[in-house]
């Protein structure tokens, strides 16, 4: 008999850029059928899954206002990106056989339901995968923040942070050869080293609430499946 998952509820956070794959824009169907596979995996073993997906693949609200966009028009296309990318994972997942509801903080009925919390709780509560589009509805907060909120909100036992690196640093592999992976972090040691987890509005959050983080790198095939089971060695963990 297969073993028991660790968690009964996760929050996955993906980031838009992490949909592109190799392009520099969009969404890339080996990506998205990649993902869809792996979740499915998660949800096979009876763990609830909510995404919580951001929208830098298309447009980035910070980005648009520094080449002289309006600040929060910037943010609420990037919002609206975030539905697109939703929309996709909505299909792509479907397309495995998993049932998926998107649920969106702006009200957009005729593309997708409006967030609401109890009803997002028995979708999962059913074995749907519930994607939480739109961020937080507001401009000037991340897509990390809106993780951290629906993760808090849904009673979420972890929250994952797909990255492309497998965890936190104490400065970028990629630049220094020394640098060295953190098994384990506190919320306060990864704000006061400024390591770049989340923004600091997500991990203020997260630590007030308890949230258990893990980053890990989506690219490896099996490992959300792995790290729901229990394995504590992939990925960084942050209490
Ligand atoms: P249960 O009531 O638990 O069976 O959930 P359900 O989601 O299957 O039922 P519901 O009747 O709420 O929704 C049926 C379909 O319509 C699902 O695919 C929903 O995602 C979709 N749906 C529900 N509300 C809305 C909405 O406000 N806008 C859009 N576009 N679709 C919606």
């Amino acid at each position: 008999m297969d073993a028991k998952p660790a968690y009964q509820r996760i929050l996955l956070k993906l980031s838009g850029e992490a949909l592109m794959g190799t392009s520099d824009f969009g969404i890339s169907p080996e990506v998205m059928s990649f993902l869809a596979r792996e979740i499915k995996d998660v949800v096979a073993s009876g763990v609830q899954v909510a995404l919580v997906v951001g929208g830098g693949n298309i447009f980035r609200g910070e980005g648009l206002a520094r080449a002289g966009m309006d600040r929060v028009t910037g943010d609420h296309m990037g919002m609206l990106a975030t539905v697109i990318n939703g929309l996709a994972l909505q299909d792509a997942i479907e397309r495995v056989g998993v049932p998926v509801r998107v649920q969106s903080a702006l009200r957009i009925n005729e593309v997708c339901e409006d967030y609401i919390r109890r009803k997002a709780v028995r979708h999962l509560e059913k074995g749907r995968v519930v994607v939480f589009a739109a961020g937080t509805g507001n401009p000037f907060f991340t897509t990390d923040s809106a993780a951290a909120l629906r993760a808090i909100e849904i009673n979420a036992d972890l929250m994952l942070k797909a990255t492309k690196v497998d965890g936190i640093y104490t400065a970028d592999p990629k630049k220094y050869a020394d640098a060295r992976k953190y098994d384990e972090l506190t919320y306060d040691e990864a704000l006061t080293k400024r390591l770049g987890v989340m923004d600091q509005t997500a991990m203020v959050l997260c630590r007030d609430h308890g949230v258990r983080l893990c980053v890990y790198d989506m690219g490896r095939p099996g490992a959300l499946k792995a790290i729901v089971m229990g394995d504590k060695t992939i990925g960084t963990r942050v209490h």
